[in-house]
């Protein structure tokens, strides 16, 4: 996808000095700048942080700080010592462990001294497969919305919650994915964005990302969106996921089952795009275990943005309340229409879900 017209992606490795290059998410849309990670804290860090963010898009930082750290220690105790301490850094996310899993699956059986170079191996492939598998949700999503299309014969307006787009992933996305199809399909689109409080993703990267790419866009606050259904100016919804039960059931930014509710009492279709290394196939009921990240308070008590003279700044909204941050919530799968894969299109049923759990070595 295009930052100043220039086509970029999220993650990348660099040969000559032999470091993983991210954009630091934490700074846009007011600032473009490129981190280095080269220590296995710098990518603890990155992930924590919020560097980086977005389920697909951990998973690989992950993956490259696992193969980074074995540079160091390739010993059985400090693998599973780093992929623990990887694991940890946000904990509702499923690729992160799923890539953690992959690596340590490849390298289970080489030698301590080749682990490092293996591990990176797979990292590329991680990486470059998330390009691919995105692409192929974007293609598999344009479908619904050329079919919407083809009956209402206007511009087709799509709300989407937090950043589900080529900053979350390495690059196309997973809810814009579709969206950028249809773009360069030449339907006319038009985006609602969910600011999505607390740290803004809907505000200050799906906005961004929108902008960059020339698509219509319109940013509105988190509670606008049962308004805009009830009054007929949502044609569908498209999410996305960061873990999925194999019930159907989705987890993502909180805010997202509050959507589902308001598209489900309007009739309105609601979506969940995902990569299926986001399914959980250990979690039958989402709801009761999804572990649901919490984080730190000062997220929801501060917002931060750009001075009129261009100093980014944070500023406090209480006096002295306390807060609470639950980052993620679950939609229950009957409020689903359908899921989004890079396989198919599939309903939010185990039944179905299950077709799609190909063994890894099949793919
Ligand atoms: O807390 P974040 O910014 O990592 O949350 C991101 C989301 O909730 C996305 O919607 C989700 O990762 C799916 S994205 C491809």
């Amino acid at each position: 996808m295009l930052i100043d017209n220039t086509p970029s992606t999220t993650i990348w490795y660099d040969d000559k000095d032999s470091h993983v290059s991210i954009i630091d998410q934490r700074l846009l849309p007011h600032e473009y700048v490129v981190s280095k990670l080269q220590t296995f804290d710098d990518f603890c860090f990155a992930i924590k942080e919020m560097q980086v963010r977005g389920a697909p898009l951990i998973g690989v930082t992950a993956a490259y700080g696992l193969a980074i750290a074995l540079r160091v220690d390739a010993s059985i105790s400090a693998e599973e010592d780093y992929a623990q301490k990887l694991i940890a850094t946000r904990p509702t996310a499923m690729n992160l462990r799923w890539a953690i899993e992959r690596i340590q699956k490849r390298i289970s059986s080489c030698a301590e001294n080749e682990k490092a170079d293996l591990a990176l191996a797979e990292a590329h492939q991680i990486r470059d497969k998330d390009i691919a598998i995105c692409e192929q949700i974007g293609i598999n999503g344009l479908s619904i919305i050329e079919e919407l299309y083809q009956q209402k014969q206007r511009t087709i307006n799509i709300l989407t919650h937090c950043n589900a787009g080529w900053l979350a992933t390495v690059d196309w996305g997973t809810a814009l994915a579709p969206i950028y199809k249809a773009h360069f399909a030449d339907i006319p689109i038009h985006v609602w964005v969910d600011e999505t409080r607390p740290r803004n993703q809907g505000a200050s990267l799906t906005a961004f990302e929108l902008s960059e790419q020339g698509i219509d866009h319109t940013l509105i606050t988190d509670n606008a969106g049962g308004h805009l259904m009830q009054h007929g100016m949502v044609d569908l919804c498209i999410v996305g996921s960061d873990r999925t039960a194999s019930n159907g059931d989705v987890c993502n930014k909180v805010g997202t089952y509050l959507k589902a509710l308001a598209a489900f009492d309007n009739q309105v279709p609601f979506y969940v795009a995902l990569p299926t290394s986001t399914i959980d196939w250990d979690i039958t009921d989402g709801i009761k275990e999804i572990p649901i990240e919490e984080r730190d308070p000062y997220e929801v008590t501060h917002i931060s943005g750009i001075t009129d003279d261009g100093q980014v700044t944070s500023v406090k909204l209480v006096k002295d309340s306390k807060a609470s941050n639950y980052s993620f919530d679950v939609t229950p799968a009957k409020l689903i229409t359908a899921l989004i894969t890079e396989k198919a299109v599939v309903k939010a049923e185990s039944s179905a879900i299950k077709l799609l759990n190909v063994s890894a070595e099949t793919e």
